[in-house]
């Protein structure tokens, strides 16, 4: 396999594993805001980035590719509002398609045909994790102080659940 591909995936499998901890860290950060359904989408996109990297895992091994784990950085822990975290999740999210783009353009540089096909994939599941996260901020826009709005927000939120498609 090309190798400036296999850098940029691996790379990547990092990105996603961050992924995973980031929102993790905004799990716990509702867990301690006492906002039991933001905690759990937050919890569910968690389980979401680490199925991400066990995709692009599988990807690079069925090509033959052993995967050179990296250490994962420390994520943010705090916030100063609700709506800053989805600010944040939305910020993230851009910058992971633009990650996603990038080894795209890579891989029709290098004439790496499986791999451009492989990454459809995640770039329609960019266009949803992007729509998601700014469908979000425009709710919380127009909740703004309104504590009731908030708390169906959050009942709302407790009702995502994610299962792994049982092919993968
Ligand atoms: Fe793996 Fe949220 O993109």
């Amino acid at each position: 396999m090309n190798k400036k591909v296999v850098e940029a995936l691996t790379l990547q499998v990092n990105k996603e594993f961050y992924s995973a901890y980031l929102y993790l860290a905004m799990n716990q950060y509702f867990e301690d805001q006492d906002m039991p359904g933001m905690a759990n989408w937050m919890y569910q996109q968690f389980q979401e980035e680490q199925f991400h990297a066990k995709k692009m895992l599988k990807y690079l091994n069925s090509r033959g590719v052993k995967v050179v784990l990296e250490a994962i950085e420390k994520p943010q822990i705090e916030w100063p509002t609700t709506m800053s975290v989805f600010e944040n999740v939305l910020e993230h999210e851009e910058s992971i398609t633009a990650s996603i783009n990038n080894i795209q353009g890579i891989a029709v540089d290098e004439k790496d045909f499986a791999t451009m096909n492989f990454l459809q994939w995640f770039i329609d599941e960019q266009i949803e994790e992007e729509e998601n996260a700014s469908n979000l901020i425009k709710q919380l826009q127009l909740i703004g102080d309104n504590g009731y709005g908030l708390l169906m927000l959050d009942k709302e939120l407790a009702l995502r659940t994610f299962t792994e498609p049982a092919a993968e």
